[in-house]
Protein backbone atom coordinates (compact mmCIF):
# COMPACT_ATOMS: atom_id res chain seq x y z
CA UNK A 1 0.00 0.00 0.00
CA UNK A 2 1.51 3.65 -0.95
CA UNK A 3 2.63 5.36 1.94
CA UNK A 4 2.53 8.99 1.28
CA UNK A 5 1.48 12.01 3.26
CA UNK A 6 -1.57 13.37 2.00
CA UNK A 7 -0.71 16.68 2.50
CA UNK A 8 2.02 16.49 0.23
CA UNK A 9 -0.01 15.57 -2.99
CA UNK A 10 -0.99 17.97 -5.62
CA UNK A 11 -4.93 17.76 -5.02
CA UNK A 12 -4.94 18.20 -0.77
CA UNK A 13 -2.71 21.66 -1.78
CA UNK A 14 -6.14 22.41 -4.55
CA UNK A 15 -8.50 21.32 -1.82
CA UNK A 16 -6.15 23.65 1.33
CA UNK A 17 -6.11 26.35 -0.93
CA UNK A 18 -9.31 26.85 -1.67
CA UNK A 19 -10.93 25.66 0.97
CA UNK A 20 -10.08 28.96 2.90
CA UNK A 21 -13.15 30.60 0.21
CA UNK A 22 -15.19 27.75 0.26
CA UNK A 23 -15.81 27.25 3.56
CA UNK A 24 -17.99 29.94 3.32
CA UNK A 25 -19.98 28.22 0.61
CA UNK A 26 -23.54 28.24 1.57
CA UNK A 27 -24.77 24.94 0.97
CA UNK A 28 -28.57 26.01 0.00
CA UNK A 29 -27.34 28.34 -2.86
CA UNK A 30 -25.51 25.42 -4.17
CA UNK A 31 -28.99 24.19 -5.01
CA UNK A 32 -29.51 26.58 -7.75
CA UNK A 33 -28.06 23.82 -9.92
CA UNK A 34 -31.12 22.11 -10.65
CA UNK A 35 -29.37 18.91 -11.21
CA UNK A 36 -27.45 18.90 -7.87
CA UNK A 37 -29.52 16.00 -6.43
CA UNK A 38 -29.14 13.96 -9.15
CA UNK A 39 -25.13 14.30 -9.13
CA UNK A 40 -24.56 14.32 -5.21
CA UNK A 41 -27.03 11.40 -4.40
CA UNK A 42 -26.61 7.72 -4.93
CA UNK A 43 -28.84 5.18 -5.33
CA UNK A 44 -27.85 1.32 -4.69
CA UNK A 45 -30.20 -1.37 -4.29
CA UNK A 46 -32.71 -0.12 -1.83
CA UNK A 47 -30.69 2.41 -0.09
CA UNK A 48 -30.11 6.22 -0.86
CA UNK A 49 -27.49 8.10 0.02
CA UNK A 50 -27.62 11.45 -0.47
CA UNK A 51 -24.77 13.86 0.00
CA UNK A 52 -25.81 17.19 -1.20
CA UNK A 53 -26.20 19.03 2.03
CA UNK A 54 -22.94 19.35 2.00
CA UNK A 55 -20.39 22.22 1.42
CA UNK A 56 -19.17 20.57 -1.91
CA UNK A 57 -18.86 21.82 -5.38
CA UNK A 58 -17.96 20.13 -8.47
CA UNK A 59 -14.50 21.47 -8.03
CA UNK A 60 -13.88 20.13 -4.44
CA UNK A 61 -15.95 17.05 -5.51
CA UNK A 62 -12.90 16.46 -8.12
CA UNK A 63 -10.28 17.68 -5.98
CA UNK A 64 -10.81 14.98 -3.64
CA UNK A 65 -11.66 12.56 -6.04
CA UNK A 66 -8.10 13.63 -7.46
CA UNK A 67 -7.08 12.59 -3.83
CA UNK A 68 -7.85 9.51 -4.03
CA UNK A 69 -6.18 8.56 -6.93
CA UNK A 70 -3.21 10.26 -6.22
CA UNK A 71 -2.62 8.44 -3.24
CA UNK A 72 -3.43 5.49 -4.96
CA UNK A 73 -6.81 4.48 -3.13
CA UNK A 74 -7.47 1.70 -6.03
CA UNK A 75 -4.20 -0.50 -4.40
CA UNK A 76 -5.15 -0.13 -1.11
CA UNK A 77 -8.75 -1.77 -1.42
CA UNK A 78 -6.84 -4.41 -3.96
CA UNK A 79 -4.52 -4.93 -1.21
CA UNK A 80 -7.17 -5.55 1.45
CA UNK A 81 -9.80 -7.63 -0.35
CA UNK A 82 -6.79 -9.70 -1.69
CA UNK A 83 -4.76 -10.76 1.77
CA UNK A 84 -2.00 -8.18 1.93
CA UNK A 85 -0.44 -7.94 5.00
CA UNK A 86 -2.14 -4.66 5.77
CA UNK A 87 -2.41 -4.44 9.41
CA UNK A 88 1.36 -3.36 9.28
CA UNK A 89 1.97 -3.11 12.80
CA UNK A 90 0.98 -6.37 13.88
CA UNK A 91 2.06 -8.10 10.52
CA UNK A 92 -1.44 -9.40 9.76
CA UNK A 93 -3.89 -9.58 6.98
CA UNK A 94 -7.06 -8.05 7.23
CA UNK A 95 -9.89 -9.99 5.96
CA UNK A 96 -13.41 -9.61 7.37
CA UNK A 97 -14.51 -9.44 4.13
CA UNK A 98 -13.26 -12.95 3.62
CA UNK A 99 -15.91 -14.40 5.90
CA UNK A 100 -18.98 -12.92 3.90
CA UNK A 101 -17.57 -13.68 0.64
CA UNK A 102 -20.51 -15.53 -0.51
CA UNK A 103 -18.98 -15.77 -3.73
CA UNK A 104 -16.83 -19.01 -2.37
CA UNK A 105 -13.61 -17.79 -4.89
CA UNK A 106 -10.59 -17.65 -3.36
CA UNK A 107 -9.08 -15.83 -0.89
CA UNK A 108 -5.32 -16.07 0.21
CA UNK A 109 -3.67 -14.92 3.46
CA UNK A 110 0.14 -16.20 3.90
CA UNK A 111 -0.46 -18.57 0.59
CA UNK A 112 -3.61 -20.61 2.15
CA UNK A 113 -7.11 -20.26 1.09
CA UNK A 114 -9.47 -18.79 3.48
CA UNK A 115 -12.17 -19.73 2.34
CA UNK A 116 -12.68 -23.55 3.42
CA UNK A 117 -12.13 -22.91 7.12
CA UNK A 118 -14.63 -19.96 7.25
CA UNK A 119 -16.81 -22.14 5.39
CA UNK A 120 -16.82 -25.28 7.55
CA UNK A 121 -17.04 -22.90 10.70
CA UNK A 122 -19.77 -21.61 9.11
CA UNK A 123 -21.27 -24.96 8.78
CA UNK A 124 -20.77 -25.44 12.22
CA UNK A 125 -22.14 -22.48 13.58
CA UNK A 126 -25.61 -23.14 11.34
CA UNK A 127 -25.69 -26.86 13.12
CA UNK A 128 -25.39 -25.22 16.46
CA UNK A 129 -27.76 -22.25 15.42
CA UNK A 130 -30.31 -24.82 14.10
CA UNK A 131 -30.24 -26.75 16.99
CA UNK A 132 -30.41 -23.74 19.82
CA UNK A 133 -32.87 -22.19 17.88
CA UNK A 134 -35.42 -25.53 17.37
CA UNK A 135 -35.65 -26.19 20.80
CA UNK A 136 -32.93 -29.25 20.15
CA UNK A 137 -29.85 -28.23 22.12
CA UNK A 138 -30.66 -29.32 25.43
CA UNK A 139 -29.27 -28.19 28.97
CA UNK A 140 -28.52 -30.42 31.56
CA UNK A 141 -31.69 -31.32 33.10
CA UNK A 142 -32.99 -32.08 29.26
CA UNK A 143 -34.56 -28.62 28.86
CA UNK A 144 -34.23 -26.42 25.98
CA UNK A 145 -32.34 -23.44 25.72
CA UNK A 146 -33.90 -20.17 26.85
CA UNK A 147 -31.95 -17.59 27.49
CA UNK A 148 -28.58 -16.93 25.90
CA UNK A 149 -25.73 -14.92 27.53
CA UNK A 150 -22.97 -13.62 25.76
CA UNK A 151 -19.34 -12.35 27.82
CA UNK A 152 -17.27 -10.30 25.63
CA UNK A 153 -16.21 -7.02 25.48
CA UNK A 154 -15.50 -4.16 22.27
CA UNK A 155 -15.69 -5.94 19.30
CA UNK A 156 -16.76 -9.42 20.68
CA UNK A 157 -20.11 -7.49 22.41
CA UNK A 158 -20.73 -4.02 20.58
CA UNK A 159 -21.29 -5.85 17.14
CA UNK A 160 -23.80 -8.92 18.50
CA UNK A 161 -24.95 -5.97 20.62
CA UNK A 162 -25.92 -3.95 17.92
CA UNK A 163 -27.14 -6.09 15.79
CA UNK A 164 -29.45 -8.83 17.74
CA UNK A 165 -31.31 -4.96 18.91
CA UNK A 166 -31.60 -3.76 15.27
CA UNK A 167 -32.82 -7.16 13.70
CA UNK A 168 -35.17 -7.80 16.96
CA UNK A 169 -38.01 -8.37 14.58
CA UNK A 170 -36.58 -11.41 12.97
CA UNK A 171 -35.79 -13.03 16.95
CA UNK A 172 -36.94 -16.41 17.90
CA UNK A 173 -39.68 -15.08 20.42
CA UNK A 174 -38.86 -18.24 22.34
CA UNK A 175 -35.20 -17.09 23.45
CA UNK A 176 -34.12 -14.24 25.09
CA UNK A 177 -30.67 -12.61 24.87
CA UNK A 178 -28.75 -10.73 27.00
CA UNK A 179 -25.14 -9.48 26.64
CA UNK A 180 -22.52 -8.89 29.45
CA UNK A 181 -19.49 -6.70 29.13
CA UNK A 182 -18.79 -4.31 32.06
CA UNK A 183 -16.40 -6.20 34.60
CA UNK A 184 -18.40 -3.93 37.37
CA UNK A 185 -19.71 -7.05 39.08
CA UNK A 186 -23.55 -5.30 38.54
CA UNK A 187 -23.23 -6.02 34.88
CA UNK A 188 -23.05 -10.08 35.50
CA UNK A 189 -25.15 -10.01 38.44
CA UNK A 190 -28.31 -8.08 37.26
CA UNK A 191 -28.10 -10.30 34.37
CA UNK A 192 -28.01 -13.77 36.93
CA UNK A 193 -30.82 -12.81 38.20
CA UNK A 194 -32.74 -12.92 35.49
CA UNK A 195 -32.15 -16.27 33.93
CA UNK A 196 -32.14 -20.00 34.91
CA UNK A 197 -28.87 -22.31 34.92
CA UNK A 198 -30.96 -25.10 33.36
CA UNK A 199 -31.84 -23.15 30.53
CA UNK A 200 -28.87 -21.16 29.93
CA UNK A 201 -26.28 -20.87 27.27
CA UNK A 202 -23.74 -18.68 27.78
CA UNK A 203 -21.29 -17.56 24.71
CA UNK A 204 -17.45 -16.83 26.10
CA UNK A 205 -16.87 -14.39 23.20
CA UNK A 206 -12.94 -13.14 23.22
CA UNK A 207 -10.78 -13.32 20.08
CA UNK A 208 -7.72 -13.53 22.74
CA UNK A 209 -9.60 -15.02 25.65
CA UNK A 210 -7.08 -12.93 27.90
CA UNK A 211 -9.37 -10.27 28.12
CA UNK A 212 -9.44 -9.07 31.95
CA UNK A 213 -12.87 -8.31 31.97
CA UNK A 214 -14.69 -11.06 29.72
CA UNK A 215 -12.18 -13.62 31.45
CA UNK A 216 -13.42 -12.59 34.83
CA UNK A 217 -17.20 -12.51 33.87
CA UNK A 218 -16.52 -16.07 32.46
CA UNK A 219 -15.38 -17.55 35.41
CA UNK A 220 -17.94 -15.62 37.76
CA UNK A 221 -20.59 -17.20 35.23
CA UNK A 222 -18.81 -20.82 35.56
CA UNK A 223 -18.83 -20.41 39.28
CA UNK A 224 -22.33 -19.68 39.81
CA UNK A 225 -23.34 -21.94 36.89
CA UNK A 226 -21.70 -24.94 39.14
CA UNK A 227 -22.94 -24.19 42.38
CA UNK A 228 -26.51 -24.73 40.99
CA UNK A 229 -25.35 -27.82 38.58
CA UNK A 230 -23.03 -29.78 40.58
CA UNK A 231 -21.40 -31.27 37.94
CA UNK A 232 -18.67 -30.36 35.93
CA UNK A 233 -19.73 -32.59 32.91
CA UNK A 234 -22.95 -30.17 32.47
CA UNK A 235 -20.47 -26.91 31.54
CA UNK A 236 -20.15 -28.37 27.92
CA UNK A 237 -24.15 -28.11 27.67
CA UNK A 238 -24.00 -24.48 28.60
CA UNK A 239 -20.62 -22.87 28.04
CA UNK A 240 -19.43 -22.09 23.96
CA UNK A 241 -16.24 -20.29 23.59
CA UNK A 242 -15.89 -17.90 20.08
CA UNK A 243 -11.96 -17.51 20.14
CA UNK A 244 -8.85 -17.51 18.31
CA UNK A 245 -6.88 -18.95 20.77
CA UNK A 246 -7.64 -23.09 21.16
CA UNK A 247 -5.38 -23.81 23.87
CA UNK A 248 -6.14 -20.92 26.18
CA UNK A 249 -10.25 -22.01 26.00
CA UNK A 250 -9.40 -25.17 27.12
CA UNK A 251 -7.58 -24.67 29.92
CA UNK A 252 -10.88 -22.78 30.94
CA UNK A 253 -12.14 -25.96 30.95
CA UNK A 254 -14.65 -25.31 27.26
CA UNK A 255 -14.30 -28.70 25.28
CA UNK A 256 -12.74 -27.23 21.67
CA UNK A 257 -15.47 -29.17 20.73
CA UNK A 258 -17.71 -26.49 21.77
CA UNK A 259 -15.35 -23.53 20.21
CA UNK A 260 -16.16 -21.55 17.09
CA UNK A 261 -12.94 -20.51 15.93
CA UNK A 262 -12.10 -17.30 14.20
CA UNK A 263 -8.42 -16.43 12.76
CA UNK A 264 -6.06 -13.72 13.64
CA UNK A 265 -6.84 -11.83 10.09
CA UNK A 266 -10.33 -10.62 12.02
CA UNK A 267 -9.86 -7.96 13.76
CA UNK A 268 -12.15 -7.24 16.73
CA UNK A 269 -14.33 -4.70 16.03
CA UNK A 270 -14.94 -5.89 12.15
CA UNK A 271 -15.38 -9.95 13.27
CA UNK A 272 -19.12 -9.58 14.16
CA UNK A 273 -19.24 -11.67 10.52
CA UNK A 274 -16.60 -14.58 12.26
CA UNK A 275 -17.62 -17.10 15.43
CA UNK A 276 -18.33 -13.72 17.22
CA UNK A 277 -21.77 -13.58 15.74
CA UNK A 278 -22.99 -16.76 16.69
CA UNK A 279 -25.31 -15.48 18.96
CA UNK A 280 -27.04 -13.02 16.21
CA UNK A 281 -26.99 -16.26 14.41
CA UNK A 282 -29.25 -18.07 17.51
CA UNK A 283 -31.45 -15.63 18.00
CA UNK A 284 -32.25 -14.59 14.78
CA UNK A 285 -31.76 -18.10 12.76
CA UNK A 286 -28.67 -18.90 10.51
CA UNK A 287 -31.08 -18.28 7.25
CA UNK A 288 -31.35 -14.41 8.90
CA UNK A 289 -27.50 -14.27 10.04
CA UNK A 290 -26.90 -15.26 6.29
CA UNK A 291 -28.83 -12.92 5.06
CA UNK A 292 -26.47 -10.06 7.20
CA UNK A 293 -23.87 -11.64 5.45
CA UNK A 294 -24.65 -11.75 2.10
CA UNK A 295 -25.80 -7.67 2.07
CA UNK A 296 -22.55 -7.22 3.64
CA UNK A 297 -21.24 -8.96 0.33
CA UNK A 298 -23.10 -7.23 -2.24
CA UNK A 299 -21.70 -3.58 -0.35
CA UNK A 300 -18.13 -5.35 -0.70
CA UNK A 301 -18.54 -5.44 -4.24
CA UNK A 302 -19.67 -2.37 -4.89
CA UNK A 303 -16.87 -0.82 -3.07
CA UNK A 304 -14.55 -2.91 -4.57
CA UNK A 305 -15.70 -2.70 -8.11
CA UNK A 306 -17.57 0.73 -8.06
CA UNK A 307 -15.85 3.50 -9.82
CA UNK A 308 -14.92 6.25 -6.80
CA UNK A 309 -17.46 9.17 -8.21
CA UNK A 310 -20.39 6.23 -7.89
CA UNK A 311 -18.64 4.53 -4.63
CA UNK A 312 -21.07 5.49 -1.80
CA UNK A 313 -17.91 4.32 1.26
CA UNK A 314 -15.90 6.33 -1.22
CA UNK A 315 -17.48 9.30 -1.46
CA UNK A 316 -18.81 9.11 2.55
CA UNK A 317 -14.88 8.96 3.08
CA UNK A 318 -13.74 11.86 1.36
CA UNK A 319 -16.93 14.09 2.48
CA UNK A 320 -15.86 13.43 5.91
CA UNK A 321 -12.20 14.54 4.85
CA UNK A 322 -13.25 17.92 3.53
CA UNK A 323 -15.27 18.35 6.76
CA UNK A 324 -12.59 17.11 9.33
CA UNK A 325 -9.19 18.54 7.29
CA UNK A 326 -10.38 21.68 5.92
CA UNK A 327 -13.78 22.86 7.43
CA UNK A 328 -12.46 22.21 10.98
CA UNK A 329 -15.48 19.43 12.18
CA UNK A 330 -13.81 17.47 14.71
CA UNK A 331 -16.74 15.38 15.18
CA UNK A 332 -19.47 13.35 13.24
CA UNK A 333 -22.90 12.45 14.65
CA UNK A 334 -25.11 9.46 13.32
CA UNK A 335 -28.32 9.96 14.00
CA UNK A 336 -30.62 6.71 12.95
CA UNK A 337 -34.42 7.47 12.89
CA UNK A 338 -34.65 4.47 14.18
CA UNK A 339 -35.42 2.43 17.82
CA UNK A 340 -34.18 -0.31 16.63
CA UNK A 341 -30.74 0.85 15.56
CA UNK A 342 -30.33 2.41 19.04
CA UNK A 343 -26.83 0.83 19.12
CA UNK A 344 -25.79 1.37 15.66
CA UNK A 345 -23.57 4.82 16.83
CA UNK A 346 -22.03 2.77 19.91
CA UNK A 347 -21.14 0.66 17.63
CA UNK A 348 -19.26 2.54 15.52
CA UNK A 349 -17.77 4.86 17.89
CA UNK A 350 -15.87 1.70 18.32
CA UNK A 351 -15.35 1.12 14.65
CA UNK A 352 -14.22 4.40 13.74
CA UNK A 353 -12.74 6.01 17.02
CA UNK A 354 -10.21 2.40 17.76
CA UNK A 355 -9.44 2.11 14.05
CA UNK A 356 -8.55 5.32 13.04
CA UNK A 357 -7.62 7.21 16.66
CA UNK A 358 -4.26 7.76 15.39
CA UNK A 359 -1.38 10.11 15.76
CA UNK A 360 1.82 8.02 14.07
CA UNK A 361 1.64 7.62 10.23
CA UNK A 362 2.11 4.34 8.26
CA UNK A 363 5.87 6.07 8.42
CA UNK A 364 5.83 5.94 11.91
CA UNK A 365 5.63 10.08 11.91
CA UNK A 366 3.56 12.18 13.91
CA UNK A 367 1.04 12.90 11.66
CA UNK A 368 0.49 17.23 10.70
CA UNK A 369 -3.32 17.02 9.99
CA UNK A 370 -6.27 15.86 11.74
CA UNK A 371 -7.18 12.10 11.44
CA UNK A 372 -9.88 10.37 12.90
CA UNK A 373 -13.15 12.31 14.12
CA UNK A 374 -14.95 11.56 17.44
CA UNK A 375 -18.19 9.56 16.52
CA UNK A 376 -21.08 10.08 18.58
CA UNK A 377 -25.08 9.62 18.37
CA UNK A 378 -28.53 8.46 19.48
CA UNK A 379 -31.59 7.65 17.68
CA UNK A 380 -33.34 10.23 16.46
CA UNK A 381 -35.98 11.93 17.38
CA UNK A 382 -34.67 11.36 21.09
CA UNK A 383 -31.19 13.14 20.03
CA UNK A 384 -33.42 16.21 18.88
CA UNK A 385 -34.63 16.89 22.29
CA UNK A 386 -31.03 15.92 24.15
CA UNK A 387 -28.32 17.44 22.02
CA UNK A 388 -29.76 18.84 18.85
CA UNK A 389 -29.56 22.38 20.50
CA UNK A 390 -25.96 22.30 20.09
CA UNK A 391 -25.90 20.98 16.53
CA UNK A 392 -28.05 23.95 15.18
CA UNK A 393 -26.83 27.16 17.24
CA UNK A 394 -23.39 25.72 19.14
CA UNK A 395 -19.86 26.84 18.22
CA UNK A 396 -18.96 23.22 16.54
CA UNK A 397 -19.31 21.85 13.18
CA UNK A 398 -20.99 19.08 13.73
CA UNK A 399 -21.94 17.13 10.46
CA UNK A 400 -24.15 14.20 10.94
CA UNK A 401 -25.39 11.19 8.89
CA UNK A 402 -29.27 11.11 9.40
CA UNK A 403 -30.16 7.35 8.71
CA UNK A 404 -33.78 6.09 8.46
CA UNK A 405 -36.09 2.91 7.26
CA UNK A 406 -38.64 4.24 4.90
CA UNK A 407 -40.74 1.22 6.17
CA UNK A 408 -41.45 0.22 9.59
CA UNK A 409 -41.55 -2.94 11.29
CA UNK A 410 -44.50 -1.39 13.76
CA UNK A 411 -46.27 0.63 11.24
CA UNK A 412 -48.56 1.48 14.46
CA UNK A 413 -50.92 4.73 13.60
CA UNK A 414 -48.68 7.22 12.17
CA UNK A 415 -45.54 7.12 14.01
CA UNK A 416 -43.76 6.24 11.35
CA UNK A 417 -44.68 9.27 8.55
CA UNK A 418 -44.16 11.47 12.09
CA UNK A 419 -40.64 9.67 12.89
CA UNK A 420 -39.74 10.87 8.73
CA UNK A 421 -41.48 13.74 8.85
CA UNK A 422 -39.02 15.03 11.80
CA UNK A 423 -35.54 13.46 9.93
CA UNK A 424 -36.45 15.49 6.75
CA UNK A 425 -37.41 18.79 8.86
CA UNK A 426 -33.96 18.68 10.52
CA UNK A 427 -31.93 17.76 7.62
CA UNK A 428 -33.48 21.17 5.88
CA UNK A 429 -33.42 23.42 9.22
CA UNK A 430 -29.80 22.25 9.84
CA UNK A 431 -28.86 23.19 5.83
CA UNK A 432 -31.22 26.55 5.78
CA UNK A 433 -31.72 27.93 8.99
CA UNK A 434 -33.22 30.82 10.13
CA UNK A 435 -32.58 34.51 9.08
CA UNK A 436 -32.98 37.37 11.27
CA UNK A 437 -35.18 39.05 8.67
CA UNK A 438 -37.45 36.00 8.66
CA UNK A 439 -37.52 36.01 12.34
CA UNK A 440 -38.22 39.58 13.10
CA UNK A 441 -41.09 39.18 10.36
CA UNK A 442 -42.28 36.17 12.21
CA UNK A 443 -42.32 37.85 15.76
CA UNK A 444 -43.57 41.01 14.26
CA UNK A 445 -46.52 39.00 12.69
CA UNK A 446 -46.96 37.34 16.37
CA UNK A 447 -47.75 40.69 17.89
CA UNK A 448 -44.10 41.34 19.99
CA UNK A 449 -42.48 44.45 20.13
CA UNK A 450 -39.89 46.00 18.60
CA UNK A 451 -38.06 45.96 21.86
CA UNK A 452 -38.60 42.35 22.66
CA UNK A 453 -37.84 41.55 19.02
CA UNK A 454 -34.61 43.62 19.03
CA UNK A 455 -33.83 41.72 22.56
CA UNK A 456 -34.72 37.96 21.42
CA UNK A 457 -34.34 37.69 17.88
CA UNK A 458 -30.54 36.96 17.59
CA UNK A 459 -31.39 34.55 19.87
CA UNK A 460 -33.82 32.24 17.64
CA UNK A 461 -31.63 32.91 14.21
CA UNK A 462 -30.01 29.78 13.07
CA UNK A 463 -27.23 30.00 11.25
CA UNK A 464 -27.40 26.87 8.80
CA UNK A 465 -24.95 25.58 6.85
CA UNK A 466 -24.50 22.31 8.78
CA UNK A 467 -23.83 19.68 6.66
CA UNK A 468 -25.51 17.00 6.86
CA UNK A 469 -25.79 12.98 4.55
CA UNK A 470 -29.27 11.05 4.40
CA UNK A 471 -28.97 7.82 4.55
CA UNK A 472 -32.44 6.10 3.47
CA UNK A 473 -33.27 2.63 3.32
CA UNK A 474 -36.34 0.36 2.26
CA UNK A 475 -36.15 -1.79 5.31
CA UNK A 476 -34.16 -2.80 7.79
CA UNK A 477 -34.01 -6.21 7.22
CA UNK A 478 -30.57 -8.52 7.54
CA UNK A 479 -29.67 -8.16 4.54
CA UNK A 480 -29.75 -4.19 4.01
CA UNK A 481 -27.81 -4.08 7.92
CA UNK A 482 -25.53 -5.78 6.72
CA UNK A 483 -24.89 -3.69 3.98
CA UNK A 484 -24.90 -0.56 6.01
CA UNK A 485 -22.38 -1.76 8.24
CA UNK A 486 -19.71 -3.22 5.56
CA UNK A 487 -20.47 0.54 3.89
CA UNK A 488 -19.53 2.44 7.09
CA UNK A 489 -16.55 -0.19 7.53
CA UNK A 490 -15.22 0.67 4.10
CA UNK A 491 -15.93 4.37 4.88
CA UNK A 492 -13.33 3.96 7.83
CA UNK A 493 -10.76 1.82 5.81
CA UNK A 494 -10.85 4.42 3.16
CA UNK A 495 -9.60 7.67 5.48
CA UNK A 496 -7.44 5.08 6.72
CA UNK A 497 -5.64 4.47 3.84
CA UNK A 498 -5.50 8.01 3.32
CA UNK A 499 -4.77 9.91 5.93
CA UNK A 500 -1.62 7.13 5.89
CA UNK A 501 -2.21 5.79 9.49
CA UNK A 502 -2.29 2.15 10.25
CA UNK A 503 -6.27 1.28 11.01
CA UNK A 504 -6.33 -2.16 11.98
CA UNK A 505 -4.72 -2.13 15.52
CA UNK A 506 -5.29 -0.42 18.44
CA UNK A 507 -2.11 0.23 20.67
CA UNK A 508 -3.67 3.00 22.57
CA UNK A 509 -5.93 0.65 24.95
CA UNK A 510 -2.87 -0.91 25.78
CA UNK A 511 -1.51 1.23 28.41
CA UNK A 512 -4.55 1.43 30.35
CA UNK A 513 -4.81 -2.47 30.43
CA UNK A 514 -0.80 -2.73 31.69
CA UNK A 515 -1.62 -0.01 34.39
CA UNK A 516 -4.88 -1.31 36.16
CA UNK A 517 -2.83 -5.01 36.18
CA UNK A 518 -0.12 -3.16 37.96
CA UNK A 519 -2.47 -1.51 40.62
CA UNK A 520 -4.75 -4.23 41.18
CA UNK A 521 -2.32 -5.96 43.70
CA UNK A 522 -2.49 -2.77 45.07
CA UNK A 523 -5.85 -2.81 46.34
CA UNK A 524 -6.02 -6.22 47.18
CA UNK A 525 -3.31 -5.34 49.81
CA UNK A 526 -3.84 -3.59 52.98
CA UNK A 527 -1.28 -0.86 53.57
CA UNK A 528 -1.50 2.37 52.09
CA UNK A 529 0.55 3.11 48.89
CA UNK A 530 3.41 5.41 47.93
CA UNK A 531 4.27 4.37 44.40
CA UNK A 532 2.31 6.58 42.30
CA UNK A 533 1.85 10.34 41.64
CA UNK A 534 0.50 12.31 44.60
CA UNK A 535 -3.07 12.36 42.47
CA UNK A 536 -2.81 8.38 42.00
CA UNK A 537 -1.78 7.61 45.64
CA UNK A 538 -4.36 10.05 47.08
CA UNK A 539 -6.88 8.23 45.47
CA UNK A 540 -6.14 5.15 45.74
CA UNK A 541 -5.34 5.57 49.46
CA UNK A 542 -8.66 7.27 49.75
CA UNK A 543 -10.75 4.67 48.45
CA UNK A 544 -8.84 2.53 50.75
CA UNK A 545 -10.07 4.38 53.83
CA UNK A 546 -13.66 4.73 52.18
CA UNK A 547 -13.97 1.04 51.82
CA UNK A 548 -12.52 0.22 55.31
O1 LIG B 1 -10.36 -2.61 23.48
C1 LIG B 1 -9.32 -3.32 22.91
C2 LIG B 1 -9.78 -4.62 22.32
O2 LIG B 1 -8.65 -5.32 21.94
C3 LIG B 1 -10.73 -4.45 21.15
O3 LIG B 1 -10.11 -4.17 19.97
C4 LIG B 1 -11.44 -5.75 21.17
O4 LIG B 1 -12.60 -5.68 20.41
C5 LIG B 1 -11.68 -5.92 22.65
O5 LIG B 1 -10.51 -5.41 23.25
C6 LIG B 1 -11.96 -7.32 23.12
O6 LIG B 1 -10.90 -8.19 22.85
P1 LIG B 1 -11.08 -9.74 22.89
O7 LIG B 1 -12.07 -10.14 21.88
O8 LIG B 1 -9.73 -10.32 22.63
O9 LIG B 1 -11.56 -10.13 24.28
Amino acid sequence: MKSQNPTTTQAWKRLANFSEVKKHQQIKNLFTDPARFDKYAIKWEDVLVDFSKNRLDDETMRALLDLAVELDLKSGIEAMFTGEKINGTEGRAVLHTALRNRSNKPIFADGKDVMPDVNAVLAQMKAFADQVSQGDWLGYTGKPIKSLVNIGIGGSDLGPVMVTEALKPYQNPNLEVFFVSNVDGTHMAETLKRVDPETTLFFIASKTFTTQETMTNAHTARSWFLEKAKDGAAVAKHFVALSTNAKAVAEFGIDTKNMFAFWDWVGGRYSLWSAIGLPIACAIGFDNFEALLTGAHAMDLHFRHEPFEKNIPVILALIGIWNCNFLGATSEAILPYDQYLHRFAAYFQQGNMESNGKYISRTGENVNYTTGPIIWGEPGTNGQHAFYQLIHQGTHLIPCDFIAPAISHNPVGDHHVKLLSNFFAQTEALMNGKSLEEVKSEMAKAGKSASEIDQIAPHRVFEGNRPTNSILIKQITPYTLGALIAMYEHKIFVQGVLWNIYSFDQWGVELGKVLANAILPELKDAGPVSSHDASTNGLINAYKEMRG
